[in-house]
Order: C-alpha cells, then sequence, then structure tokens
C-alpha cells in the first residue's frame, strides 16, 4: 500500500514515552523519517530502533524542551540530518494531579513553563524554517482537558488552555501560508503519565497508538482539530456548550476524575 507521508520528514518532542513514541512510530509507518527530540537517550533509542526497523531513518536528539537555545539547536540537527522538517509534533509535556487548595505556585509555573512555554519554544524554533519554505504542519498534543477542566487538574488544565488558545489563534494566522496547524486533544491514553490514575469504565485509558494514528490523519487531511476518542469527547464539549452545570454535573456522576491507585507518579512537576 502507498505511504501516505513518503519521503516527508518529522519532528516529534516526547518521542521516548507514551504518545510521542507511537506518534514518532505511526509517522515513519506512513514513510516518515523522523527526528526524536526529549532528554531519556536510552528510551530515545529504542524508539529509534523500533523506526529503523520499519526502514525509515530515526535521529536521536536529546534536548530539554524548556530550553529555548537547546531546541533552537535540536531543529538545526534536524535539518542538517534530514534536510528539513515538514512535520513538527510538539508534543513533550507532564502532568499534575493536586487540588487547588494544596497547589503551589512554583508546581504551577513548572507546568506552564514545560507544557505551554516548552511547546512555544518548538513553535518558534521550526516556524522560521516552515515560513521560509512555505510549507510545514505543526501538530500539537493538546489534551480534553484544555477543552473542558476536570479536577484535580487544574495546574495542567491551565497550561493546557493556554497551549489550546495559543494554536488556535496561530491556525487562523498562518491560514494560506501553506503552513497547516492541528491539535489533537486525546482524553486519557494508558502511557507512563497517568500511571497513577485509574479512569471508570465509562472512560477507560486508551491505547497512546490512537493518539499517533490520529496525528498522521491530522497531517494527511490537513484536519485542525481532532478529538481522540471522538464520541466521548464530542459528548462533553457538546454538554459543556448546552450549560456549564450539565457537563460539570457529567463529570461527577461519571467519575471522570478518576481515581490514584497508590502507584507513584513519575514526570509530574514536584
Ligand atoms: N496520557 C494521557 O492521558 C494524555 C492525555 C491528554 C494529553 N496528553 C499529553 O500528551 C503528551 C505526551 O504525554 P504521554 O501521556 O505520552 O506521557 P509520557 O509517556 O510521560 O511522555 C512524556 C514525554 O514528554 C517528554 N518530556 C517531558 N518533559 C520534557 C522536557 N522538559 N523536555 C523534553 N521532553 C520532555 C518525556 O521525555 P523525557 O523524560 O525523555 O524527556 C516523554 O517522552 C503530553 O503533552 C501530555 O500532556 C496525555
Amino acid at each position: 500500500m502507498k505511504q501516505r507521508l513518503e519521503g516527508k520528514n518529522a519532528a516529534v518532542t516526547g518521542a521516548s514515552s507514551g504518545i510521542g513514541r507511537a506518534s514518532a512510530i505511526d509517522l515513519a509507518k506512513e514513510g516518515c523519517n523522523v527526528a526524536l527530540i526529549a532528554r531519556d537517550i536510552d528510551r530515545l533509542n529504542e524508539t529509534a530502533a523500533e523506526i529503523e526497523k520499519l526502514g525509515r531513518r530515526a535521529v536521536v536528539i536529546q534536548a530539554d524542551i524548556t530550553d529555548s537555545e537547546a531546541v533552537k539547536a535540536a531543529v538545526e540537527t534536524a535539518i542538517s540530518e534530514l534536510g528539513s522538517i515538514d512535520i513538527f509534533h510538539c508534543n513533550a509535556g507532564i502532568y499534575l494531579r493536586c487540588a487547588v487548595k494544596d497547589l503551589r505556585m512554583d508546581q504551577i509555573r513548572k507546568l506552564m513553563e514545560v507544557d505551554y512555554f516548552g511547546c512555544l519554544n518548538c513553535v518558534y524554533a521550526v516556524l522560521p524554517h516552515m515560513l521560509e519554505r512555505g510549507c510545514g504542519h505543526i501538530v500539537t498534543t493538546c489534551s480534553m482537558d484544555g477543552k473542558k477542566g476536570v479536577p484535580p487538574d487544574a495546574a495542567y488544565v491551565g497550561a493546557k488552555f493556554a497551549m489550546n488558545g495559543f494554536f488556535q489563534v496561530m491556525r487562523q494566522e498562518l491560514r494560506g501560508s501553506g503552513i497547516n496547524v492541528s491539535v489533537i486533544y486525546p482524553s486519557r491514553m494508558d502511557t507512563p503519565q497517568i500511571r497513577h490514575v485509574d479512569c471508570p469504565g465509562i472512560t477507560p485509558k486508551g491505547d497512546p497508538d490512537m493518539v499517533g494514528r490520529a496525528v498522521v490523519r491530522a497531517v494527511v487531511k490537513n484536519k485542525g482539530e481532532i478529538m481522540v476518542p471522538w464520541f466521548s469527547c464530542k459528548l462533553l464539549v457538546l454538554a459543556e456548550a448546552i450549560s456549564y452545570r450539565f457537563s460539570e454535573w457529567l463529570i461527577r456522576v461519571n467519575h471522570l476524575s478518576g481515581t490514584e491507585n497508590g502507584e507513584e507518579a513519575i514526570n509530574e512537576a514536584q
């Protein structure tokens, strides 16, 4: 079968784990060479090995997305190794589950630093390259928490709402420039980020590959927004459109906050 992104070059942040890893592999399955960006070199090398098995090139680049100079250098390395970046998936992020009354300002700032400003470091590193070429596609992993806030995620929700707003405006401003912008809104996915959270039966954790495939679809079909999974996410959005009381009642009666299962949280803003 013809690969839909044959010959394209992609870069994915957070490619050492979960959704980023799935997205990098799904982009490679569709014909992309992929630059893999994160901090953990060993886990990036594992993703690279999977991509090389598919007959595609993988370039491993160690960078912390909160360091704008390191992100610029990562983008330069990806361009010099692959020749260009056609698709950039801003995906890396952290999570924090903490009630508002217990949150500290330094935790909230850390969330913004990684999930919002870290994402924008990537946008501003790659945008000049795409503008110069007059083409490209920027995709970000937002969250359903960027559409409707669910407790006890206030700090994370704040960062994801900020990201959602920025990308909505960027998509409109870049219309006609040859650069497309997509936002993916996953519900809960089975990745290390939320291994300490059990979800109710009505919204079980999904396979991160669902998000990887949504990234491919966003690029191939130029979809500005994709919710994953579509049906349950759309119901919540429709409920919110009717009344915030209705959506918040649905969150309460369906226990959408989930429960902690005693596993240690990793990659959190401690
Ligand atoms: N899992 C879910 O239910 C869910 C739902 C909606 C949205 N999301 C979003 O999806 C994205 C991926 O999350 P995931 O669930 O796949 O979590 P994950 O398995 O914990 O992966 C997070 C990735 O982000 C990278 N990362 C974290 N901080 C970084 C930093 N400062 N610099 C560079 N890389 C960094 C990590 O790599 P290193 O540690 O190697 O740097 C890792 O590859 C996040 O933006 C998350 O908010 C997740």
